[in-house]
């Protein structure tokens, strides 16, 4: 569904030591990966490592320095179009939840934010009421949460609020940018088998950016890490035993206990 074929990026900085000059700083280096329809491609890095910089790039906000980005086929960088294209059918869930839902609103105001965007992207008018009510619903919530402000709702309920907004413009895939790493274990598990029923349910394709391995064997089908702007290692999450890359090895350490003279 959406491929991107070495990925060049890099950012100007500013020279300290000369009075006009900028130099190149380059945070990923010929990044490759896929992600097929119906599955779920985790990303997974240290802080700093370009995870987020990868999403922006496979979501249509960063165009790369070089590389490609294709979505079924057709390139997103190389027309308006194209663009257009992946941003019709895509979703994002940020890390800050807090900052993502303006704390003006109520519950049913965020949740229009997502239904105003999918009714003019498909011309025609929705049923607010019975939308806000099946997206609650969607996301383990009462209708009852309609009209309370963000600070009257648990870090756990307000991410669910967040998650129903991107699933209200009727998705194909949603990028989630460290979207569970701000909440307790226990919330992280819920919000996780949300996210396994709403993908079974509504047919979706996730992209799921994190630091943390355990997440990413509970939700991914593919993991590709990220260390320092390359891709290290890219395998199956069923295969995760088989990686080579010491700083994956090294992740990996922590959770699974290898058998093998080397790894002790
Ligand atoms: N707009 C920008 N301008 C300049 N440098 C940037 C910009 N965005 C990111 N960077 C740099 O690119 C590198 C990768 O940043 P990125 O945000 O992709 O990392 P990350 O893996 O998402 O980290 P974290 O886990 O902390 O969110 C960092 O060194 C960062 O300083
Ligand atoms: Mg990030």
């Amino acid at each position: 569904m959406l491929k991107l074929d070495k990925i060049c990026v890099s950012f100007r900085r500013e020279c300290q030591d000369k009075l006009f000059g900028h130099t190149k700083q380059q945070v990923l280096f010929d990044v490759s990966a896929e992600v097929k329809k119906g599955t779920c491609l985790g990303i997974l890095g240290e802080s700093g490592s370009g995870k987020s910089t990868m999403g922006r790039v496979l979501c249509g906000l960063l165009k790369p320095d070089s590389g490609t980005v294709f979505l079924n086929g057709v390139s997103v960088y190389g027309s308006k179009q194209g663009r257009k294209n992946l941003q019709d059918r895509l979703s994002i869930v940020f890390q800050d939840y807090t900052t993502s839902a303006n704390p003006r609103f109520r519950v049913a105001d965020i949740l229009k934010e997502g239904l105003f965007v999918r009714q003019r992207r498909e011309r025609k008018k929705l049923n607010q009421e019975k939308e806000i009510r099946r997206l609650l619903e969607l996301v383990g919530l009462s209708y009852d949460f309609a009209g309370r402000f963000p600070h009257e709702l648990s870090g756990g309920q307000l991410q669910r609020i967040c998650i129903a907004r991107a699933v209200a413009c009727n998705p194909e895939l949603i990028l989630f940018d460290e979207a569970i790493s701000s909440l307790d274990a226990h919330t992280q598990v819920q919000i996780m088998d949300l996210l396994l029923d709403l993908k079974e349910k509504l047919g979706l394709t996730y992209i799921f950016t994190t630091h943390d391995l355990t997440s990413i064997t509970y939700l991914c089908d593919d993991v590709l890490f990220l260390y320092q702007g390359r891709v290290t290692e890219y395998l199956p999450v069923k295969q995760l035993s088989e990686a080579k890359d010491i700083y994956a090895r090294k992740l990996l350490e922590s959770i699974i206990v290898f058998d093998t003279e080397e790894a002790s």
